[in-house]
């Protein structure tokens, strides 16, 4: 089946590549390498870049795809151009306003999504985006990011659980499953309304929430079951598995931050990148043979190879958190270094798989090139023809 490309899909993903590029050269800037400035607020802007930029940018990308109207691209577009203000290094208030109203066009979106199909999941992921909207008018109202980073960091944390809910309806039922994802959830979105009003108990409820939501998807996620295929369901489940556990840790990190906000503390560190890096890059390296074709329009075969940029992270990510933990500085700098080389690894990766794949659509470009409800109606088929894609794949 031909799959028409929407026009805009190309280049906001090219451009979220590049916030991606210029907000990890910022990370190396904020850690203290001697490298060239872009602009003198470009160390400040990592975070921004990282959250806002880049996955803003993404997320809203797939979420206008899956809505199929042209004012959807709206979200990606302004979150892109929000990016840009901040790459430049725009004075005042341009890349927050951009931004937020970014933030505003996705909950449209999912108010969309949510009516044709209200569901656990589409609810869960719009809570993702009505979180980012409220980090969003912190930052525009001059809170410091340490203080509301945790809104941020729910918008991937929801969008990322809600999406792999979706995902987990291929499963046989389970009698607590639902009752105990609502209970996880639940006290996750307590503990961060509790983190801005009175911080050392809401991060303890947090905590417990991002504990409870990673036991869960460990114990009730697809990626248990795809763990004993080969290939790229093998592949995928590793990463999820090994992101669930960075989970889980971030959210220790979160119940054990008794003086927070203490920024200069590297523990500050281990807490946001324990999810920022190993729970999120993990969750972007599972889905990106699906999510890639799916915005390029290119073929992306699995390979082995793809092993290493997992096990780079996986590996320099527990160095610099273990520097964090016993107050290295070394670690922390070399390990943070070792994060950038697997990311950049798992981009060259990507590209040289895309190099060599060819320009033939695979069922991951049907189905995310469908409207929600036609991917609703053909969810039954997808475990089959995704079996088959994966068969391809290897
Ligand atoms: C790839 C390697 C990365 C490196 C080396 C890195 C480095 C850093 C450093 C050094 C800080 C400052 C920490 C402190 O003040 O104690 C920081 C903060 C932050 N990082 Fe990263 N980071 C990386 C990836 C990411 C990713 C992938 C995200 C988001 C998805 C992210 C989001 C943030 C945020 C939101 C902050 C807080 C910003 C602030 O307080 O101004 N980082 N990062």
């Amino acid at each position: 089946m031909r799959i028409r490309l929407l026009p805009p899909r190309l280049p906001l993903a090219a451009f979220a590549l590049f916030t991606l590029v210029i907000g990890l050269w910022a990370a190396l800037l904020r850690m203290g390498w001697n490298l060239p400035w872009l602009q003198s607020g470009q160390a400040l802007a990592h975070g921004p870049l990282m959250v806002c930029g880049f996955l803003g940018t993404l997320i809203s990308l797939e979420r206008a795809v899956a809505l199929g109207r042209g004012w959807g691209y709206l979200a990606p577009g302004l979150a892109a151009l929000g990016g840009a203000a901040l790459i430049a290094g725009v004075p005042g208030l341009a890349a927050p306003v951009l931004i937020f109203l970014a933030s505003l066009v996705l909950i449209a979106i999912f108010a969309v999504i949510v009516r044709r199909q209200p569901a656990m999941f589409t609810v869960t992921m719009t809570a993702g985006a009505i979180a980012w909207a409220i980090g969003n008018v912190l930052w525009l109202a001059g809170v410091p990011i340490p203080e509301m980073v945790h809104w941020w960091m729910a918008f991937l944390v929801l969008t990322i659980v809600g999406e792999r809910l979706e995902l987990s309806r291929f499963l046989p039922p389970s009698r607590y499953g639902r009752p105990l994802f609502t209970a996880a959830v639940a006290f996750y979105v307590a503990g961060l309304a509790g983190s801005s009003l009175a911080p050392i108990s809401g991060h303890a409820v947090l905590g417990v929430g991002m504990v409870a939501m990673s036991a869960w998807l460990a114990r009730f996620d697809i990626a248990r079951f795809t763990l004993r295929q080969g290939g790229l369901p093998r592949f995928a489940a590793v990463c999820l598995l090994a992101g669930y556990v960075w989970l889980a840790a971030g959210g220790i990190f979160a119940m054990l931050a008794d003086r927070w906000p203490s920024v200069v503390e590297l523990r500050y560190d281990a807490m946001l990148h324990t999810v920022f890096l190993g729970f999120v890059f993990s969750m972007i390296f599972a889905h990106a043979p699906i999510i890639f074709p799916a915005v390029t329009g290119l073929r992306l075969p699995f390979r082995p190879v793809f092993y290493t940029h997992v096990l780079l992270l996986q590996l320099s990510l527990a160095w610099r958190i273990a520097g964090d933990c016993a107050d290295s500085f070394a670690a922390y700098h070399w390990g943070g270094l070792l994060n950038v080389a697997a990311v950049l690894l798992f981009l060259g990766n990507t590209a040289c798989a895309l190099l060599l794949g060819f320009r033939k659509p695979g069922h991951a470009d049907a189905l995310f090139a469908l409207s929600l409800p036609e991917r609703v109606k053909n969810s039954r088929t997808a475990p089959r023809a995704a079996k088959r894609s994966h068969v391809e794949a290897d």
